[in-house]
């Protein structure tokens, strides 16, 4: 496919470079008004533009990774260029029904929430699209799930995708920061002690992604009876551990609801 990317920001760039590294056969182009910043990109292989026009009469697929307010100035300036083809928003907070209504029903819609690991072949993209589009989107799937895990759902479900999966990339680091300062209290210097946090992190996600269980299956298996583990534990939840977790996710989505 030509893909073609408007918003080389984080996201953007994220995709574009998990695009170049991940998979094989696609041609990337990625636009913003500022492209002095992803120069680089072009030494992969990628095309840096700095006008959302730039080759889009050849793009399969379009993937918007701009803010919401800047919606509006940019479909107005490509719509005319776009119909009949399949364009896929990153956008939270805007609906297909919108994306529809400002691009005239000209063009397929497909939703996707990613987050920053899709840079690494890692990201948890939730998909959401109208069930007529399905045969028409399948490419999209298909892309998405060669980065990472591509869950399909509802669009009603979208704004919890953004929490959970998107904003989840900051709940996860700041978990392992604080594990990296305990470790430092407790006798690491920062370096060993972020290189044993991350890792465990990782490992405990790669276990329960690969055994397909529940956590608690796992952690019975690291708690001996009256173990150091347990109390640690125990201790940690006494001082409101997952409560702090939930209420934390539930404020996230609250804000991008308001
Ligand atoms: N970051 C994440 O982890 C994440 C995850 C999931 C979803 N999202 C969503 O993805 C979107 C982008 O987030 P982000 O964090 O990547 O934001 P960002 O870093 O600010 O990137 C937005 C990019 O859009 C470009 N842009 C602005 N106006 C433009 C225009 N008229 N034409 C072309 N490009 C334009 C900006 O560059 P110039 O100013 O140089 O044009 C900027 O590079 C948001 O809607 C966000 O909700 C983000």
């Amino acid at each position: 496919m030509n893909i073609h990317i408007i918003g080389g920001g984080n996201l953007g760039v994220a995709i574009a470079l998990g695009i170049a590294k991940y998979t094989a056969g696609h041609q990337v182009t990625v636009t913003r008004r500022n492209t002095e910043s992803i120069e680089y990109l072009t030494a992969k292989g990628i095309v840096v533009a700095n006008n959302n026009l730039h080759n889009i009469e050849q793009a399969d697929l379009i993937v918007l990774t701009i803010k919401p307010y800047q919606v509006a100035t940019v479909l107005s300036e490509i719509t005319p260029f776009i119909s009949g083809k399949i364009l896929a928003s990153a956008v939270s907070g805007v609906t297909i029904e919108q994306l529809q209504t400002v691009t005239q029903n000209t063009c397929s819609w497909v939703r996707i929430m990613p987050n920053i690991a899709i840079q690494f072949g890692a990201s948890a993209t939730c998909i959401s699209f109208a069930e007529k589009d399905k045969a028409v989107l399948q490419p999209v799937v298909d892309l998405f799930q060669k980065l990472g895990t591509a869950p399909i759902i509802e669009e009603k479900l979208m704004d919890a995708a953004t929490v959970l999966g998107a904003c989840g990339t900051a709940y996860a680091l700041r978990y392992i920061r604080a594990s990296m300062q305990a470790g430092i209290e407790i006798g690491f210097d920062s370096q060993t002690a972020l290189a044993i946090a991350a890792q465990t992190a990782k490992g405990a996600a790669q276990m329960l992604l690969e055994e397909k269980i529940h956590p608690e299956q796992l952690i019975d298996r690291v708690t001996t009876p009256q173990g150091c583990t347990i109390v640690g534990l125990n201790e940690m939840e006494h001082q409101g551990f997952s409560s702090s977790l939930i209420k934390g996710i539930k404020t996230s989505l609250n804000k991008i609801k308001e």
